[in-house]
């Protein structure tokens, strides 16, 4: 059985926890945070510390804390045989001050309150030696189907992409709400939408799926969209977004 120390108290370490928790080649000894209101929660389950001092010894030490103070609370590792790994899609593997380090990324969108099922959740790995990717597969295998080695490289351009298809495209979701609730309209209109954008990407290219005025090329409902919309920086958006669009489509207009 591997062992396991979660550092960090927020989203990832919470859904990492639930998941170890379920799994029968796992156990989480410790989740260690500097918030201990957020750290009681694991009481009842582990070991619990607010002092990075005081990290128990583990197979495994996964840093799941904000990306900028990653590097900072690898120091606390150091002196440690286990492997450490860092949660994220965008920071460097070498700013782990540990000699046995690597990455341990999953590719999921991970919000409080939001049960999720980990098993098709793919997991990026990536170790700076050959024995420690043996043990973070096998530390991937117990919670998910989809365990993918990757480069530093690979990853960063992967997360580079997870930004444009989650966050960009969830905060294009809070435009649309705005401007349904401006008419008075729910955004539980447009639901059936975005399923059914996120379902037509599973089979065919996104390429293939694109619609709308810009596709189209109907240059007069773009001025009409353009002409109902107050904001200067949704104006911009919807500007660029239809000459990005329609540069991929002009050929075949
Ligand atoms: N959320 C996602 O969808 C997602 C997906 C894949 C990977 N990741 C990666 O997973 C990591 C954690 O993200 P998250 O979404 O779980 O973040 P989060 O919910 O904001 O939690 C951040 C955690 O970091 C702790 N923290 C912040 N600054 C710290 C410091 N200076 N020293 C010690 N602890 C500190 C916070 O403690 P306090 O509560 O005391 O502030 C909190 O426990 C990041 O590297 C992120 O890139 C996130």
């Amino acid at each position: 059985m591997l062992s396991i120390v979660i550092v960090g108290t927020g989203n990832v370490a919470r859904h990492l926890f639930n998941a170890f928790a379920e799994s029968r080649e796992v156990k989480v000894v410790q989740v260690v945070g500097r918030n201990k209101n957020c750290l009681e929660r694991f009481s009842k389950m582990c070991a619990i510390s607010n002092d990075f001092a005081q990290i128990a010894t583990a197979d495994v030490y996964i840093i799941a804390v904000k990306d900028d103070a990653i590097a900072k609370v690898s120091q606390s590792l150091t002196s440690k045989k286990g492997i450490v790994v860092h949660t994220s899609g965008a920071v460097e593997m070498d700013s782990l001050e540990s000699s046995n380090r690597g990455v341990f990324y999953p590719l999921q969108t991970f919000t409080m309150g939001k049960t999720l099922d980990f098993k098709s959740i793919p997991i990026c790995i990536e170790a700076k030696q050959d024995t420690a990717i043996t043990v973070l597969r096998m530390l991937g295998e117990a919670i998910s189907d989809k365990v993918h080695e990757i480069t530093s490289a690979q990853r960063k351009k992967l997360h580079l992409a997870a930004v444009f298809a989650n966050n960009f495209t969830n905060h294009l979701y809070r435009i649309s709400e705005s401007i349904c609730l401006e008419e008075g309209l729910s955004f539980e209109l447009l639901q059936p939408l975005i399923l059914e954008t996120a379902q037509k990407v599973q089979s065919i290219t996104p390429k293939d799926a694109q619609t709308g005025p810009a596709r189209r090329g109907d240059k007069k409902s773009i001025q009409n969209h353009l002409n109902l919309l107050k904001d200067k920086k949704q104006t911009e958006l919807y500007t660029l977004f239809s000459e990005a669009i329609k540069k991929v489509y002009e050929e075949e207009l």
